[in-house]
């Protein structure tokens, strides 16, 4: 497979690609340059500056930052003029809060106006800014708000009213919420303030806070296989790779019109759906809808998207819906595809060949890298199938624990290993939230270890090959097995229970739960419906499983603990590996 190649992308009408020769890009970087060449020799770094203050500077004000479409095709644009003012609003509604630096704002929002408003003002202020998927159930949210001490939260109405009002007593440390009326009439729930009343009272002025490159700007959660959700910190700094990658692998031009369908509840939706876009003056596509095909197709066409940045299962689901749905429509303005968050097989990439005449191009990053780490550039060869090679400025290798306990570079020889990291790109996370002993234990004798499973070929292609840990990636959203068997073991008829990610065509995984019943339960239809509901109202639809086996005894080890990678061999027909551990050797 290592050599199917598939050709670069054309070359845009006149646009000449950030990248055009690897090595080249590759020896010649440097982050302190980068730094220089977005910030200048100042000590100060504000993420929300870079987004807004300097494209404006650079003439750029009466251009379209984003075009948010709605359901019916309405279309509503706010220019980097305008963002910026509103920005302004909000980083005052901040300050007369009395909302002290670094304090975390949260949105729980659709991809709207708001979020960017709120994202960037809390930015601007000096504030770390918390995007919560608002898909999530009011568990999720709980667990979250909680753990990022979040003092302010925007939410919608609806959502505060389905999600939020019901956990609002579980969280005294969340003094503000501000509400997006759906409905211009009508009583706000108690204890919330009017989102749009407070901006129209707030001036339009603010100097952004002086914040340093290692200042704390945002805070995204990620899964873990144990415990509770992990709080990963970017600071500032991250605004300099989101920046680099934004151009060297998306290649974004001022002006030029970008579709990012990441939902900005995860850190795609943040790096490349708010701040790195901005940074380099382009034109973004906001849809408000959820996933169509025909509503896609139409946006890439009539909207002249020039760049897509979208996921494999979005990809799947359009190839299902056919090649010729996507041949309808005419896409001149298109010139460069990528993807990220879940393996892209070689059919996807190729597929983008029948469909729009160019690759898709695969890139790899975590939310803990904060920016794209591995990517097949615009201008070089595609290897489909492969996640691409290092970005310039970033050392990559794969590795493996030796039996002494340290590490070993693979040398390009194809073997497999973790993926590995050597630190002093500038979007490396800073921490966990309030587990410094977890982020010490990502890193081994100076490299952070990436939890991904890898081999690297010797032209320096990275080809993945899975995780090395029990998390699910189902439609790109990370999921903790253990943050849904918590949920299913407050269920009365659940005694034991244990999730795993079965292989699932178009999501890459799904959910899967086994569940060993309490005595007096039985094994049921309307059981398993009920215990499905249970989970969907905590959890939310997106991260609830959707299969259930009942099962007489789940494997244990000794000491008690279920065995999650012996039920995922049993269910895929793989070699059960070392039992010496198992309870009663079944
Ligand atoms: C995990 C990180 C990347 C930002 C959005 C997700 C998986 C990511 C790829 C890829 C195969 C991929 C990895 C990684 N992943 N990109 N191109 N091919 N797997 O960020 O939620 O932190 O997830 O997504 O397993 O560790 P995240």
């Amino acid at each position: 497979m290592t050599d199917r190649t598939v050709h670069k992308s054309p070359s845009a009408g006149g646009v000449s690609h950030y990248l055009t020769d690897y090595s080249v890009a590759r020896g010649q970087f440097s982050w302190q340059e980068a730094r220089r060449a977005l910030a200048g020799g100042e000590s100060r770094l504000n993420m929300a500056h870079e987004a807004l203050e300097r494209p404006i500077g650079l003439g750029l004000g009466d251009r379209v930052a984003a075009r948010f479409i709605d359901r019916n095709w309405n279309r509503a644009d706010l220019t980097y003029a305008q963002l910026h003012l509103r920005a302004c609003r909000f980083a005052n509604i901040l300050r007369s809060l009395g909302l002290g630096r670094g304090a975390a704002v949260a949105t729980v929002l659709g991809r709207g106006p708001e979020l960017f408003i709120a994202g960037l003002g809390t930015l601007k202020a000096g504030n770390v800014f918390c995007s919560l998927f608002s898909a999530f159930g009011p568990e999720p949210l709980q667990t979250r708000l909680q753990l990022g001490h979040v003092r302010v939260l925007v939410t919608t109405e609806s959502l505060y009213r389905r999600k939020v009002a019901g956990i609002r007593a579980a969280l005294p440390e969340l003094r503000h919420v501000l509400i997006v009326r759906e409905t211009p009439q009508g009583d706000l729930p108690a204890d919330t303030a009017d989102f749009a009343q407070l901006m129209s009272r707030a001036p339009e002025t603010y100097d952004s806070a002086p914040t340093r490159d290692e200042d704390v700007a945002l805070l995204h959660f990620t899964s873990g296989t144990t415990g509770k959700p992990k709080g990963v910190t970017l600071t500032h700094a991250a605004v300099i790779a989101q920046h680099v990658t934004s151009q060297l692998v998306l290649d974004l031009h001022p002006g030029e019109v970008f579709w990012c369908t990441a939902d900005p509840g995860w850190v795609t939706g943040i790096a490349y759906g708010l701040i790195g876009p901005l940074t380099c003056g382009a034109s973004m596509i906001v849809d408000r809808e959820e996933f169509d095909p025909q509503r896609w197709y139409r946006i890439l066409e009539e909207e002249r998207v020039n760049i897509w940045y979208t996921a494999p299962t979005a990809i799947r689901m359009l190839m299902k819906a056919g090649t010729a749905l996507a041949r309808g429509r005419k896409y001149p303005h298109l010139r460069h595809m990528a993807s990220v968050g879940e393996p892209l097989n070689a059919e996807a990439v190729t597929w983008g060949l029948e469909a729009f005449d160019m690759p898709f191009h695969d890139t790899w990053w975590q939310t803990e890298t904060g920016a794209i780490m591995i990517a097949n550039f615009p201008a070089c060869e595609v290897r489909a199938g492969s996640m691409g090679r290092a970005v310039p400025g970033v050392e990559a290798q794969v590795v493996r624990r030796a039996e002494g306990g340290g590490l070993e570079v693979i040398d390009s020889d194809d073997q497999a290993g973790e993926i590995a990291l050597k630190p002093g790109w500038p979007s490396m996370f800073s921490g966990y939230l309030e587990d410094p002993e977890r982020y010490r234990a990502s890193f081994l004798e100076g490299w952070y270890l990436a939890g991904d499973l890898a081999r690297r070929d010797r032209d320096g292609y990275f080809w993945f090959i899975g995780r090395a840990d029990d998390i699910i990636k189902s439609a790109g959203h990370l999921i903790s097995p253990f943050e849904v068997e918590s949920a299913l073991m407050r269920h009365p008829a659940v005694a034991q229970v244990a999730v795993i990610g079965v292989p699932d065509p178009i999501c890459g995984q799904a959910v899967k739960a086994f569940i060993e019943l309490r005595a007096g339960f039985e094994e049921s239809e309307e059981l398993r419906r009920n215990i499905m509901g249970h989970a969907r109202r905590l959890l939310g639809a997106a991260v609830a499983p959707r299969e259930i086996a009942f099962k007489e005894s789940l494997p244990r080890t000794r000491s008690g603990k279920i065995m999650r990678r012996l039920l995922r061999a049993r269910e895929l027909g793989l070699p059960e590996g070392d039992l010496s551990t198992l309870e009663g050797r079944e």
